[in-house]
Order: C-alpha cells, then structure tokens, then sequence
C-alpha cells in the first residue's frame, strides 16, 4: 500500500501538493469512486485509480530499447553533453531509468535502459556471462592471427587480460576491415583497447546484439521502444 499522491507525482502527474489540490476537486476516482483524501492508501497494483476519467496506468518498472546514436553519452546527468535520458519523452523520464552499462559517446546501437536495478546488476556482472556483440570498421587488415589473439584473450595497456573474444572477419583489406565482435565483459573502452592491443585502430562501432537480444532494426539512430514481455523475459533468466 502506497499513499495515493505519491504514486501519482511518481508517475509524473504534479507534486504532492498540486495532486491534493486535483484531489480535492474531485477528478481523481479510486474504484470507481471520487476521493477527497490525497493522503489515502492505495495498492497501486491492485486497485483502479483515474484521473478525469482516465485510467492511470501503474508499473514499478520500465525497460527500454534504444538505438543510440552519435554524441550522445550513456549517463542520466552531464553538465555538458546531451545524454540518452535526454532522448526519452517525459512518460519515460518520470519512472527515472538508467542505461544498462555504458556505451562511448561515438558508439552506436543497442543500449537497454530501465530502473530496475536488480536487472541492470545482473547484466552488467562478468559473473553472468551475458554476450555483447559488436559490428566494427577497423583501419587495417584483420588476420587470423588477431583472430586467435582475441580467442587466447587480449592484454589491454593496464596490464589486464581479457577473457576469450570471438572475432569474426565479415570483409578485410589492408585499408578497412569489418568484424563482428563477441565479448562478456564491459571494460572501458574495451573494444577499442583490445584493439589497440594488435596496433589496429575501431573508426565505427555498433553494439547489435546484448544477451541474445537483437538491436531492433526498425529503430532509427535516436529512437527507443519498450521491451516486449518476451525479451523481458529472456533477460531475467540472465
Ligand atoms: N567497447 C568500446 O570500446 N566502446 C564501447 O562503447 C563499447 C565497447
């Protein structure tokens, strides 16, 4: 049980104060009934609440897909940059979601954003082994030889190892390579680092896939959409 103006400003529908105000006028039914007292406790799963007639819709969570383009960074505040809250209508802002994990700022494609913080552990902890596939342009000629590199595991500048990649050669020439990348772990800046590791350099990066779940390709750069049940689904069993 919750009181009712706190899920309502929750949802976005005003503060505390504006609500008992809509309240007390009357708009607001719970059952089927008008209430006066903004202060009464609700179970906001359970019972029907409107608001001019109009059925509020209640979830604790959200989960969203987005196709995250250029110049935009994976956090929910940045004094300088525009973020990919940003990007969200304000029905999505109110429930307060975060990405899951971090994309670079010149990095494109699948980003999952929810406010389920348990969901958002468990996607992001090397302990689950969730794959991560990446299309890349790379500057030079890949080889089977980088192939096997990335397979025994890459040593980054810090010293550190990374567990087994697969990195698959989709075309390459001595000026452009593309490749599909697979890896379980979200080191910053990872990819381009592993790279860097075999003296090649990543010039575009597309995250298309996240725990067997396929970026959407109706999603223009920008656009996001809500999680079906199913991939919520799929993603939980993580
Ligand atoms: N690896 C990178 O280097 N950058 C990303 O944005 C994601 C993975």
């Amino acid at each position: 049980m919750e009181r009712l103006d706190k899920i309502l400003s929750n949802l976005g529908y005003g503060t505390r104060k504006e609500i008992k105000q809509v309240v007390r006028k009357g708009f607001v039914e719970v059952n089927g009934e008008i209430v006066k007292d903004s202060g009464m406790q609700v179970d906001p799963e359970e019972d029907k609440i409107s608001i001019n007639g109009e059925e509020i819709y209640y979830r604790k969570y959200i989960y969203l897909m987005m196709n995250k383009p250029v110049g935009v960074v994976s956090a929910t505040f940045d004094n300088k940059d525009e973020t990919v809250i940003d990007l969200l209508e304000i029905d999505h802002q109110v429930f307060n979601p975060f990405p899951v994990g971090r994309l670079d700022k010149d990095t494109v494609g699948l980003l999952f954003l929810t406010n389920d913080g348990e969901l958002n552990h468990r996607l992001i902890s090397p302990k689950w082994k969730v794959d991560k596939v990446y299309y890349a342009k790379i500057n030079a000629r890949v080889t089977d030889k980088d192939v096997k590199r990335f397979k025994e595991g890459i040593t980054l500048d810090d010293g550190y190892v990374c567990k087994e990649a697969i990195l698959e050669i989709l075309s390459t020439s001595d000026e452009e390579s593309e490749v599909k990348i697979t890896i379980q772990e979200g080191k910053f800046h990872q990819v381009k680092r592993m790279f860097e590791a075999v003296n090649k350099k990543v010039t575009y990066l597309k995250r298309i896939e996240f725990g067997t779940i396929k970026l959407d390709e109706d999603l223009e750069e920008g656009e996001y959409r809500e999680l079906t049940e199913e991939e919520i689904a799929i993603l939980k069993g993580f």
